[in-house]
């Protein structure tokens, strides 16, 4: 069976004790055959290279939350790729919602870390999504067919191929109302069908996540349909026995 990926968005938390007493706990708890799936640990920044020290081993990937368009020079407060790289990261999310809505990034912005990314061979998880008015003016496709259909026109065909996407509905996220798991099948057989259109062989290395309040009580609703390929989990991946629910969920079913 296809794996699925389980990703820890942490955003702007965490600190080095709850890093440390996230680690203990996971160790003593997480089930022996981690591989199973793919579990992606996205921490701040600043905390990469300690994240690392406890995961390397362990069959869980590194992640980052963002990076910058230029590899070097004089950008102050940026962080590039190659610095990403450099610190054992393997995939990093690209056009959160967050960061087109607080810090202006567009789609031309995106698609260019996109193919800075894949220079770099670090796996894009890229967010789309509508907001709340979109998605109650019956919106939802339109937006996904504009945000994907730039990063195609800028790229090219195969720009899906070795990726994930990430449908977050920006209403879902951080509101504690999750969108209906049938409502994201529906949507995820779109994208699919979608880009299956312009590259049939995107779908063997292509993944579609959901996003949006996912947490223990409701992730097994979305693992079990045949489109959701697996979790990007805010809020609930900062406690530990929450997380390693969802892991062992994503590896039993
Ligand atoms: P949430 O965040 O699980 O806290 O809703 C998801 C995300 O933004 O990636």
């Amino acid at each position: 069976m296809k794996k699925k990926a389980i990703i820890a968005n942490w955003k702007l938390n965490s600190n080095i004790k709850s890093i440390s007493h996230f680690f203990t706990n996971f160790k003593l708890n997480a089930p022996v055959n981690l591989n199973k799936n793919i579990i992606v640990i996205i921490p701040p920044a600043v905390y990469l290279e300690r994240v690392y020290k406890y995961i390397h081993d362990k069959n869980i990937f590194l992640g980052a939350q963002n990076m910058d368009l230029n590899v070097e020079g004089s950008f102050t407060g940026d962080i590039s790729v190659a610095m990403l790289k450099n610190v054992g990261v393997k995939y990093v999310i690209l056009g959160h919602s967050e960061r087109r809505l607080l810090h202006n990034e567009n789609d031309l912005v995106i698609s260019k870390k996109i193919c800075l990314a894949k220079k770099f061979n670090l796996i894009p998880i890229i967010c789309i999504g509508e907001n709340k008015e979109e998605k109650a003016r019956n919106k939802t496709q339109e937006i996904i067919i504009k945000q994907l259909s730039y990063i195609f026109e800028y790229l090219g065909k195969k720009v899906f191929r070795n990726t994930i996407i990430a449908y977050e509905p920006i209403w879902a996220i951080g509101t504690g109302m999750s969108a209906d798991p049938n409502y994201v099948q529906l949507i995820h057989e779109f994208i699919k069908n979608y880009i299956q259109k312009y590259d049939s062989l995107a779908s063997h290395t292509l993944m579609v996540q959901y996003g949006g309040s996912v947490n223990a009580l409701n992730a097994k609703s979305f693992l079990n349909k045949p489109d959701i390929d697996g979790l990007l989990i805010g809020n609930a991946s900062l406690d530990v026995k929450e997380f390693l629910k969802i892991i062992n969920m994503c590896n039993t079913k």
